[in-house]
């Protein structure tokens, strides 16, 4: 596959590019925000769209016991977790699906507990449905890596109480997106411990489970057994195969009790099953997309490695570090905001693009915590994410009053 060439979304609606500043004498703003990948899905989902779409009865059509068989299959050889179909239920999509867990296994009024900085959906997800946000925030090593500690889960959670909120419940985020972080097993284990004490459901999103860079490995929450009762697993194939203009998901449940909620929480939401689109796509995509996965993951590191060490160089202000996971990049712009006089990171990003003409998600839309960072989606062709790092660090310099910025990272790496 050659993930170098750029394919031409215009006329698809495409939200990466469509919502983009069109001033600029026609001069187009580079996309790195939001978290699609400007690459075609694997031939075999195509093939099996195709195939489905050929049929021209669309009617009401059950989930056949495929669906499930391939997503075993899938956890056993990519994770090691050996799990039954009957372990598996489908989902509309993974924030739906998030939206279905907090409804399920909390009240109104009560809180749920987040590591901030954390996907924002997170957020909006708690905050629409009535529930307050208990935020730990997670503390960055000299790296850039984010790690949290039992003590400061057992204050944040303590505060909460003394409030006078129940927090029955806690939406985790594995790996971690905006930062980055894979979680070790020590960590995760630490986590449900903490969680177990309080007796709260954990609902684990794992939608960036796949993209985990070596020496790192994935540990999913469906790989403690000792913890089924209380563990929720969210995940689909949005991410890993591109299909985020689909709606299908999955949940892993093993415990008769969170089970019946989840059900239950789908029948309230009207929810019997994906489209035969959306679950085509998906269940092409895990029985024949590894190979396909393979060299994009390959493709997507290359272009991470190049990018950070260019952000690193060649401008102050501006600090990355690898992410262990996923395909975003999450860059410390706190000094560059500062020298450059900026309010802050909306202030700078909303600058950036109508300036610079790049765009990438503030920090500060992942809580608080986020504030003076960016995020930059690192899944595009290598010219094109290279090109919109050269636009960063070249307004950037302008910003702060520094030379040129020397000729584009394309043209060194
Ligand atoms: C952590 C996380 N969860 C969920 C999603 C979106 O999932 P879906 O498209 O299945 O709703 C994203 C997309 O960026 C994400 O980063």
């Amino acid at each position: 596959m050659n993930f170098d060439i750029l394919i031409d979304r215009t006329g698809t609606e495409a939200v990466k590019w469509e919502e983009t500043d069109k001033t600029g004498g026609g001069y187009p703003v580079i996309p790195l925000w939001v978290a699609d990948m400007d690459f075609p899905c694997p031939p075999a989902v195509t093939e099996a769209l195709r195939k489905r779409a050929e049929h021209p009865v669309y009617g009401y059509t059950r989930l056949p016991p495929s669906f499930f068989e391939t997503l075993v299959s899938w956890y056993r050889t990519r994770y090691q977790v050996n799990l039954e179909p009957d372990d598996f239920l489908a989902g509309p999509g993974t924030v739906p699906s998030l939206g279905i867990t907090v409804r399920a296994f909390s009240r109104p009024g009560d809180g749920v507990l987040i590591l901030s900085p954390v996907y924002h959906p997170f957020f909006d997800m708690i905050r629409s449905n009535g529930r307050e946000a208990v935020e730990v925030p997670l503390i960055p090593d000299e790296r850039g890596r984010y790690h949290f500690d039992e003590e400061a889960l057992e204050q944040g959670l303590a505060a909460a109480k003394n409030r006078g909120l129940q927090v029955p419940m806690t939406l985790f985020c594995s790996p971690h997106n905006p930062g980055g972080a894979v979680w070790d097993r020590e960590e995760l284990a630490l986590f449900l411990g903490f969680t177990r004490r309080h007796g709260m459901t954990v609902v684990s999103d794992e939608i960036h489970g796949d993209f985990v860079y070596s020496p790192k490995t994935f540990c999913s929450l469906a790989s403690f057994p000792e913890h089924v009762e209380r563990v929720i697993v969210v995940s689909g194939a949005n991410k890993t195969f591109n299909l985020g203009g689909l709606h299908v998901s999955h949940f892993i449940v093993r415990d008769a009790k969170l089970t019946r909620a989840l059900k239950e929480g789908c029948r309230a939401m009207a929810f019997h099953g994906p489209d035969i689109f959306s679950r085509t796509a998906a269940e092409a995509a895990y029985r024949e997309g590894g190979p396909w996965f393979a060299e994009l993951k390959a493709y997507i590191e290359g272009n991470i490695t190049r990018a950070v060490a260019a952000i690193n160089t060649g401008i102050p202000g501006l600090r990355a570090c690898k992410p262990e996971g996923t395909y975003l990049i999450w860059v410390d712009a706190s000094a560059l905001i500062r020298r450059g006089g900026f309010r802050n990171d909306a202030e700078f990003t909303v600058r950036l693009e109508e300036q610079g003409r790049v765009k990438v998600t503030p920090g500060s839309a992942f809580g608080s915590r986020g504030q003076g960072f960016i995020r930059i989606n690192a899944a595009c062709p290598r010219e094109q994410l290279l090109e919109g790092v050269f636009r960063i660090k070249a307004w950037g310099r302008d910003q702060i009053r520094l030379p040129g910025a020397g000729s584009p990272e394309s043209t060194q790496a």
